[in-house]
């Protein structure tokens, strides 16, 4: 079929399969250009692998270190009159890539946060690889069915205690507004906490400890974000910041976990980035194509494979030196949390309007960045021709 983004708000609801992969190999070269990663990872398990920081995770793995990788994720196949979900095809791509270089990769679809899938990969590591030496946690849902008890929880994107009112950008029209977003009520805090909160990381890690699937040495990482404090109502400080304090609890236990074997559980607090996950929240575009601007401008602009490459190479694996800030985190954020950079976004934060919106944020760089996400405007790809929505992820198929 022939196939054009169909966006709706904050989603696009088609993907383009050779655009995805085009993507992905753009992201492979970024790794390969940068050489090798030494005393990288050799078996890795990435949960959340087919977008955003986990996709880019498991590339800087596979392509800077050699490793076998293992990907959980959650996404909808295509069919021949229906195009499937970008991280199908992203995650198509890469295991293709993965093939061509020699390296094992092997997927699973499905929801990470069930004991089945759990018992499915827990299989896997045992037939196939022995142990893994890492595990990277990133996932990004709206919702959670606790494996134990059945229940579903909804997570949140809400300020705590009082509204919170802000300039919000409109990212199809590029009308900059006000929003205001009502405060957490009833138990949407808990009910957030327990989606994107640690409860799950420990659970995936307490199953591989319990089978020894875990290498003496490895170690475990989730994202985090903070951002600057005009943000801070609708994340730091909101539902979701409250998610991630529960993330900082189970690393800490996850290190004692751990610590026998050598290993250590990190949270990594990454840079704000177009993704699936953070186009959904308010605020949070306008601030990020200020942010585009200011960080193309000065040279200091990454996207997830470059915030990801560096992530394994300048900090996990950097002979022991992962310069970990006073509360124990790596922190990726800190080119855009450096005071000049902030001081200019914050600057124009309070200028920007809907006419001068061009002038002072990277508002065609953002829209550019959301429609890559699913395959869309990358250089080389003839988007006029019929394309196989139908394509497979080869250990899927
Ligand atoms: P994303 O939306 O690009 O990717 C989410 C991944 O989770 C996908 O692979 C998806 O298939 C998978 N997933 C979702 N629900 C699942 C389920 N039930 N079972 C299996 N897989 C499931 O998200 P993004 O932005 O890469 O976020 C990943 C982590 O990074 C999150 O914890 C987020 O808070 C954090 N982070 C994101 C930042 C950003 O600006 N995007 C900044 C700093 C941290």
């Amino acid at each position: 079929m022939i196939v054009a983004p169909k966006i709706r708000g904050f989603i696009c609801t088609t993907a383009h399969p050779d655009g995805c992969a085009k993507h992905v190999a753009e992201q492979i070269a970024v790794v390969r250009k940068r050489g090798p990663i030494a005393k990288g990872p050799k078996k890795v398990l990435v949960i959340g692998a087919s977008a955003g920081y986990g996709l880019a995770s498991r590339i800087a793995a596979a392509f800077g270190s050699d490793a076998a990788t293992l990907g959980v994720f959650f996404e909808k196949t295509g069919e021949a009159d229906r195009t499937g979900t970008a991280g199908w095809y992203n995650s198509a791509a890469f295991e293709k890539e993965a093939a061509a270089a020699g390296l094992y990769a092997r997927s699973f679809n499905g929801d990470a946060f069930s004991d089945a899938m759990k018992a499915e990969v827990i299989a896997a590591i045992k037939a196939d690889l022995g142990q893994v030496d890492c595990v990277i946690y990133s996932l990004a849902s709206p919702r959670r069915t606790h494996p134990k008890s059945g229940e579903v929880f909804k997570s949140a994107l809400k300020p705590i205690a009082r509204s919170y009112t802000n300039k919000n950008l409109n990212t199809t029209t590029g009308v900059v507004g006000e929003v205001t977003i009502q405060p957490a009520e009833g138990d949407d805090v808990a009910q957030t906490v327990a989606v994107m909160g640690g409860e799950d990381w420990e659970m995936w890690i307490d199953a591989l400890l319990a089978e020894n699937l875990i290498a003496p040495g490895t170690q475990t990482l989730a994202y985090s974000y903070i951002g600057p404090d005009l943000t801070w109502p609708i994340y730091k400080n909101g539902t979701i910041g409250k998610a991630k304090e529960d993330l900082e609890r189970v690393q800490r236990e996850l290190d004692a976990k751990l610590a026998p074997l050598g290993g250590k559980a990190w949270v990594s607090v990454n840079k704000a980035l177009v993704t699936q996950a953070s186009s959904a929240i308010p605020v949070v575009p306008l601030y990020i194509s200020l942010l585009y601007m200011v960080m193309k401008a000065d040279g200091s602009h990454e996207d997830c494979i470059e915030q990801m490459d560096r992530m394994f190479r300048e900090r996990l694996y950097n002979d022991g030196d992962p310069q970990p800030d006073e509360a124990g985190r790596i922190r990726l954020d800190d080119w855009e949390m450096a005071p000049a950079v902030q001081q200019l976004v914050i600057d124009r934060w309070h200028q920007v309007n809907t006419e001068n919106l061009k002038e002072l944020a990277d508002f065609d760089g953002y829209q550019a960045s959301f429609l890559r996400l699913f395959g869309f405007g990358l250089e080389g790809v003839d988007y006029a021709a019929e394309t196989d929505a139908a394509t497979a992820v080869p250990s899927l198929a």
